[in-house]
């Protein structure tokens, strides 16, 4: 499996967790476990959501005795429970999306933009990451494509530029993409961002 995953920049993640009292890490493709891992180092809630059957067993038995709750499923099914059970702001670390191999395909290969809707409309004072911007460009589906020989659908993947607009639509924020990873945040965290990233 090519796994274009970068890791959650934690420096941005802690300064937002100290400026806004965040105690719940939320996570959308678990695959192996390994940032949920990390994160229940730092944060005193950790959920995160995996829909492949095989991956979901086996970051399970890794996450076996952390502070993780995890749950089986499509993130657009679980999300909508998640959701209103969470107390104060939350961070998001969005990673769920087809990544060929031993992954799965939900609704769509890449549900990013509902995510964040419902993210949004649940508190607008959630933060959250979207890791591999890089797929999210024009050229980005065809390269992806092309480095790994399998076909991703490119209906399925919106330019940074839709998801951008998605989480704006929601209120006001501020958005920012660095390297891989796109940061939504509540307007008056933009200092935060900026001198942490
Ligand atoms: C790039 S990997 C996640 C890497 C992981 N977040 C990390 O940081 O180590 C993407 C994972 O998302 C899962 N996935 C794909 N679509 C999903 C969906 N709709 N809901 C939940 N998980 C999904 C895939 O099965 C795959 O394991």
């Amino acid at each position: 499996m090519w796994t274009p995953s970068t890791r959650c920049p934690m420096q941005v993640a802690l300064a937002l967790r100290n400026a806004l009292g965040i105690k719940t890490f939320v996570e959308t493709g678990t695959a192996q476990g390994d940032t949920a891992f990390i994160a229940a180092g730092h944060f005193t809630c950790v959920f995160t959501m995996e829909i492949h059957d095989e991956a979901f067993v086996v970051a399970s038995r890794h996450l076996n005795g952390c502070n993780v709750d995890m749950c089986h499923g499509d993130s657009l099914d679980v999300l909508p429970s998640l959701l209103p059970s969470l107390i104060g702001p939350a961070l998001f670390w969005l990673d769920a999306h087809y990544s060929g191999g031993p992954t799965k395909i939900g609704k769509t290969e890449c549900p990013v933009i509902e995510e964040i809707q419902m993210i949004r409309r649940s508190n607008p004072k959630h933060v959250i990451f979207v890791d591999d911007m890089q797929i999210f460009c024009t050229t980005g589906v065809e390269r992806l494509n092309k480095m790994v020989g399998w076909s991703h659908k490119h209906d399925d993947w919106p330019h940074v530029d839709a998801i951008i607009a998605a989480a704006q639509a929601e209120g006001p924020c501020f958005c920012m993409v660095k390297e891989h990873i796109l940061f939504i945040v509540p307007p008056e965290c933009e200092k935060v961002v900026l001198e942490n990233v």
